[in-house]
């Protein structure tokens, strides 16, 4: 594996721009949408517990290698496998495919996040019906498409922009913005009478909950979360300056996104469980127990439901410009795109596909993509977050480990020597042997259960996807 001393790459201007970039990238609606709900479907502090330990012992290390095999490459995913072994293309190329699934539903959860601001201003926390509202709004058949496409349409002026003028500024303003906001809504929450069997089950571990779908879940959300698996953060680390420190960025990373995941919950649940309202509320968790707690308390809860949701967008916003710009980076560097005409031709058919997936709450409710017994949305969702990402992680690890030379590796990480690591050899046998060995057993007591669940079909499609992409990935 060669180094490339990019000269003409553009680069992060600063430091701090690329720390919260990449930390725009990891915090979004996966820490703030579905980790709440993932957790309250999962039962709740056991859930978050073995989320923790996949974060701790799988997540922080592939992050470093993605950095490290970015930086090296000087290539977004696709090429960075290329450039070190051609057989190997597969694994980016199943990446960006990832990144091109996973904006099939997302740009659909930040038009409901965009409308949400507008809602709260206009008489969404007077109405007795909040839930109602909720399951209205996101089954009418236009009124989320126009507000996807809103939301959907920042993004692509964003990544148009370039990468040091537009991701880079987007998240140098609202990175912390998010977290400010994050500390006043949990100050109210847990200040509420009856908050404390909130803090209970954030707290107090049920391991009678806990099945094989609960780990391949943590396992799935903590990839999703530090927006791992498909070549993002590779693609980060391809416009990284030499002189960084990468174990240090990827665990200032890791550790802003889990932070933030925490403190989403701790935004939620205790409010949640004082107002008497279900964990298990779902997708629509956020969407209307936010505003159902807001809606109590008079015109403060007004101004808080509207920063709240600003926050949320914003979050969404940082999150899926970076899933943009792996598609986006794929079709400059490998099909040699004009920059704008890339962003024109992905945005036209993630418009598409969103739209099906927002179709797919209302009047294609009952519409199975190829009859695999899911709807767009899910179909987007549970292909991504529970087959290709850990995959593709378990990818990057086997490829890291056993076909990049671990001098190259250590040089990487080091910066030529300039600088220590000293856990080099923990992390190299971590990807070596233990990660790969963890995500295998992980995936494969999830997918007993997502049998059990009557997803065999979706599960083959997904394996027959990577395996094509194996085949034909030295044409692409
Ligand atoms: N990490 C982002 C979030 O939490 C989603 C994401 C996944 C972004 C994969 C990029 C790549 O919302």
């Amino acid at each position: 594996m060669n180094k490339i001393e990019s000269k003409e790459r553009e680069q992060w201007g600063t430091r701090i721009g690329f720390i919260l970039a990449a930390a725009g990238s990891a915090v979004g609606l996966g820490n703030i949408w579905r980790f709440p709900y993932m957790t309250g479907e999962n039962g709740g502090s056991a859930f978050i517990l073995i989320y923790l330990i996949f974060v701790i012992i799988i997540c922080l290390s592939i992050m470093i290698a993605e950095f490290a095999i970015g930086r090296r490459s000087r290539l977004s995913a696709v090429g960075a496998y290329k450039s070190i072994s051609p057989n190997w293309t597969f694994a980016g190329v199943l990446g960006v495919l990832s990144a091109f699934l996973i904006m099939g539903f997302y740009p659909v959860v930040g038009g409901w996040s965009l409308a949400y601001i507008f809602k709260s201003i206009s008489g969404l926390l007077s109405s007795t019906a909040i839930s109602d509202a909720f399951g209205d709004f996101i089954g009418n058949p236009i009124e989320p498409i126009i507000w996807m496409a809103i939301y959907l349409s920042f993004n692509l002026f964003i990544v148009a922009k370039g990468i040091s003028e537009g991701i880079e500024k987007a998240g140098r303003i609202l990175m912390p913005t998010l977290f400010i906001l994050l500390f006043i809504i949990i100050g109210r929450s847990v200040t509420l009478p009856g908050s404390s069997a909130g803090m209970d089950f954030l707290l107090n571990p049920d391991f009678s909950k806990v099945t094989g779908q609960t780990f391949l879940a943590a396992l799935g959300q903590a990839f999703f979360s530090l927006s791992l698996g498909m070549g993002c953060m590779m693609t980060y680390g391809s416009y990284l300056s030499s002189k960084e420190n990468i174990p240090k960025n990827a665990l200032l990373i890791t550790m802003l996104d889990t932070v933030c995941a925490i403190l989403a919950g701790l935004a939620i649940f205790p409010a949640l469980f004082a107002f008497g309202l279900e964990p298990t509320e779902g997708p629509g968790l956020v969407f209307v127990v936010v505003p159902t707690i807001f809606s109590k308390m008079g015109s403060i809860g007004v101004i808080l439901s509207i920063i709240f949701f600003i926050a949320l967008t914003v979050a969404a916003l940082t999150s899926s410009v970076s899933l943009l710009e792996v598609v986006v980076a794929y079709l400059i560097d490998e099909k040699k795109l004009a920059r704008k005409i890339a962003v024109g031709i992905s945005g036209g058919v993630m418009v598409i596909t969103s739209m099906l997936s927002s179709l797919s709450m209302g009047i294609l409710q009952d519409f199975h993509v190829l009859g695999l017994g899911v709807g767009f949305f899910d179909f987007f969702d549970i292909l991504t977050d529970k087959i290709f990402l850990a995959i593709g992680g378990m990818l990057l690890a086997i490829f890291v480990g056993w076909n990049v030379n671990k001098e190259d590796l250590k040089d990487e990480l080091t910066n030529g020597g300039e600088i220590d690591f000293p856990l080099f050899n923990l992390w190299y046998i971590l990807m070596k042997w233990i990660i790969p060995i963890a995500i295998i057993i992980v995936a494969s007591m999830g997918m007993v259960s997502m049998i059990k669940n009557g997803l065999l079909p979706l599960m083959l499609f997904g394996i027959g996807i990577i395996i094509a992409s194996a085949i034909f990935s030295k044409k692409l």
